[in-house]
C-alpha cells in the first residue's frame, strides 16, 4: 500500500491510530494523505511544531509501529483433530491460511460454536473436544492465549447482550479509548454509518445500548469489529439469525487480510465462503470446497432470498400474503 496515494478515510481504518495527529480542523477524509499534506499551512505545521519531512516520518513511524505490533503475524492457523462426542478419534489436520473465508455447517447441537470455541482459546488438547489450535504451525504462546492486549482472535458470537447502560457513543468511545486512539469523531460516525447500513431500523449515538434490538447491536458489533478490531482472526456464529443485511456484514468484515470463520445454517454465507467444513456429532467429517457450479447456484438462491425478505418485509408491515410468486 502506498501510504501517501491512499485516502485519509482508508488509512484511518487500516491506522486508526493516525486519528490523533490527522485532527486538524475540517479534515477532508476523502483527500488523499499526500493531498492533505500538501494542503497543510505554514501555521498548522507550526502547531505541530514540525516540518514536512518530519511529519511524514512520523506518519510513517506509526503506521510500521502499528504493522509490527499487529500482534504475532498470523499467517495461518492449524486445528488439529480431538474427539468426536462419542469419544471416536477425529482424524483431521486442517490448516487454514490469511486471506480466507471457511464455512461450518451442521446440524444443531452438532459443535459449530464450540470448533470457533476452540479456536478462540486456541485450545491445547483442553476442551472437550480435545483438539489442538497451532499458529503458523506453532503451539501458540500462553501469552497468547490469555493476554488481553495481545488479542489474535476478534469473536462475534451467538449470544450477545449488553450489560452496561451506556450510550452507542460511549460505548464505541470505550473501544477506542481501549486501543489507545484518543476520542475520534472520525471513527466513530464511521462505525456508526455502517452499523446504520447493516441494520433495518437506524439508531443514533445517543441510543442506550440497552435499547438496541438483537439485530441493532449485532450491526454495531459487527461494524466495531470490522473498523476497529486488528485482530488477524476474525469467528463469527449466526450472522443470519440477527435479521441484519448478511451479505453487506460479511462484505465489511471480509475487507481486510484476514482468517474469517462462519459458523452458519444460512446456505448463501455457507456458499459465499472458499470451504466449507462439516461437523457431525462434534467433529469435522468433511471438507468442502465451493466449486463453480455451486457459486453459479448464489444467483438463484439469493434472488429466493430476496423473495422471502420481501415477505417478512410485507408481515412486518401488516400486509396480507395471498399469492407466492415462484418463478424468477
Ligand atoms: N467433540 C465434542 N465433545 C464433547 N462435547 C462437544 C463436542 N462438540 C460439541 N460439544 C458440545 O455439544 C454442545 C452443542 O455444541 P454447539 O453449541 O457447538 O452446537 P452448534 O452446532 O453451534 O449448534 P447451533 O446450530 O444450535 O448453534 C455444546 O455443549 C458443546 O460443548
Ligand atoms: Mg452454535
Amino acid at each position: 500500500m502506498n501510504l501517501f496515494q491512499e485516502k485519509i478515510s482508508v488509512l484511518l481504518v487500516e491506522y486508526p491510530e493516525l486519528v490523533d495527529i490527522l485532527k486538524y480542523e475540517h479534515v477532508n477524509a476523502d483527500l488523499t494523505l499526500d493531498n492533505y499534506m500538501n494542503n497543510l499551512s505554514s501555521e498548522e505545521l507550526e502547531d505541530i511544531g514540525m516540518n514536512k519531512e518530519s511529519f511524514c516520518d512520523l506518519i510513517l513511524g506509526i503506521t510500521q509501529c502499528t504493522t509490527a505490533n499487529s500482534k504475532v503475524n498470523v499467517k495461518n492457523i492449524t486445528i488439529k483433530g480431538g474427539m468426536f462426542k462419542d469419544g471416536s478419534l477425529e482424524d483431521i489436520e486442517l490448516t487454514l491460511e490469511t486471506g480466507s473465508v471457511t464455512s461450518i455447517v451442521g446440524p444443531t447441537g452438532s459443535g459449530k460454536s464450540r470448533l470457533l470455541a476452540d479456536i478462540e482459546w486456541m485450545a491445547q488438547r483442553d476442551t472437550p473436544t480435545k483438539r489442538q489450535i497451532l499458529i503458523n504451525s506453532q503451539v501458540p504462546h500462553s501469552e497468547l492465549r490469555f493476554s488481553f492486549d495481545c488479542k489474535l482472535v476478534a469473536q462475534l458470537s451467538q449470544n450477545m447482550n449488553f450489560v452496561i447502560d451506556t450510550s452507542v457513543e460511549e460505548f464505541i468511545k470505550m473501544h477506542i479509548e481501549s486501543r489507545g486512539i484518543d476520542n475520534s469523531h472520525i471513527l466513530m460516525n464511521e462505525i456508526l454509518y455502517q452499523a446504520n447500513l447493516l441494520a433495518g431500523e437506524s439508531f443514533t449515538a445517543s441510543t442506550p445500548v440497552t435499547a438496541l434490538s438483537g439485530g441493532q447491536s449485532r450491526a454495531l458489533m459487527i461494524a466495531d469489529t470490522a473498523i476497529l478490531s486488528a485482530s488477524p482472526i476474525v469467528l463469527i456464529d449466526e450472522i443470519e439469525n440477527a435479521g441484519i443485511d448478511r451479505k453487506k456484514a460479511l462484505e465489511l468484515l471480509v475487507k481486510k487480510e484476514k482468517i474469517i470463520l462462519i459458523a452458519t445454517h444460512d446456505p448463501i454465507l455457507a456458499l459465499l465462503a472458499q470451504r466449507r467444513i462439516i461437523i457431525q456429532n462434534g467433529g469435522i467429517v468433511k471438507l468442502i470446497e465451493t466449486s463453480e457450479n455451486e457459486k453459479a447456484n448464489l444467483v438463484i438462491l439469493e434472488k429466493l432470498d430476496n423473495k422471502l425478505l420481501n415477505l417478512r418485509s410485507k408481515l412486518r408491515n401488516g400486509d396480507i400474503i395471498e399469492d407466492i410468486e415462484l418463478n424468477f
